[in-house]
């Protein structure tokens, strides 16, 4: 049996720290890595990790990660670190936003992937699992920036799938719908009451441990399977642009 040690990027909040917690209860060692120091002490307090707080967009941060990830002798890598700026149409499309959700999304992954590849290899086997999003298979308005750079990034796990045939490295994507997470919607509205609007009537969003299941199982299930793809959606979701919401309880009814 492969020793389960794992690479966890945005773990300092929604479902790259789930995933932390659901790894370490599975037997897991993880370092995670984020930004928020303090955050990533707390979470080290709770479960055990190892952390170290890096910019996953900047060079010299990278080398950390990837100095701390040699030391931990990875068997997996888990790219969550990323997230959508603004919802503009594309003719209002701000490039500036764009640049920056493909500097997260998609040129820090392929940098971590690149450098942390030797490191599994070394381990003898092992997987690395990208956490997309149901916007890396189809758009709606005012998404093109992010779908974009989900589309993109999405293309390094199935390129880097076909280019690793023969090898013993897992290559997984998990593709979630609706997320009701503390940063996501916040980060990219700006607001937590624009934020909140995202969910309004929505009966039960996934939330962040929903999605850390998933990413638990897909590492747990027997070496020899690959999850290429899982797509994860609430069940008032169905599909990319379609959600079921109640309307809301008006103040005196009933
Ligand atoms: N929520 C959803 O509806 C949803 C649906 C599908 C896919 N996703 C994807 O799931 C992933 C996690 O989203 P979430 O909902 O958990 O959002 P979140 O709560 O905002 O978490 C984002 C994480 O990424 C980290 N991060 C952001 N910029 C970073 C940078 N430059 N360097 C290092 N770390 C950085 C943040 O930590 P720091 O701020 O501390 O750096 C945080 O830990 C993203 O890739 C997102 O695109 C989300």
């Amino acid at each position: 049996m492969t020793f389960k040690r794992a690479l966890v990027t945005g773990a300092s909040s929604g479902i790259g720290e789930a995933t932390v917690r659901a790894l370490a209860a599975d037997g897991w060692r993880v370092l995670a890595t984020a930004r928020r120091a303090g955050r990533l002490e707390a979470l080290a307090a709770e479960t055990g990790c190892e952390w170290v707080a890096a910019d996953v967009t900047t060079p010299e941060d990278v080398d950390a990660v990837v100095e701390a990830a040699a030391a931990a002798e990875l068997t997996a890598v888990v790219h969550v670190a990323g997230g959508a700026l603004g919802i503009d149409r594309v003719d209002e499309a701000d490039p500036d936003l764009w640049r920056r959700m493909f500097e997260l999304n998609v040129i820090a992954t392929l940098n971590l992937t690149r450098r942390c590849l030797p490191l599994v290899r070394a381990a003898g086997r092992g997987s690395l699992v990208f956490l997309t999003s149901t916007a890396a298979h189809g758009t709606y308005p005012g998404g093109a920036g992010y779908v974009a750079a989900k589309h993109a990034e999405r293309q390094i796990a199935t390129t880097l799938r076909l280019e690793l045939g023969g090898e013993p490295i897992r290559v997984i994507e998990i593709a979630p719908g609706m997320v009701k997470t503390e940063g996501f919607s916040l980060t990219r509205l700006g607001s937590a009451e624009a934020a909140d609007t995202v969910y309004e009537g929505v009966e039960a969003p996934l939330v962040a441990e929903d999605v850390a299941e998933a990413v638990r199982w897909s590492l747990g299930v027997p070496e020899h399977m690959n999850v290429d793809l899982m797509v994860l959606r609430p069940v008032a979701q169905s599909s990319h642009t379609t959600v079921a919401r109640h309307p809301l309880a008006v103040k005196g009814d009933a």
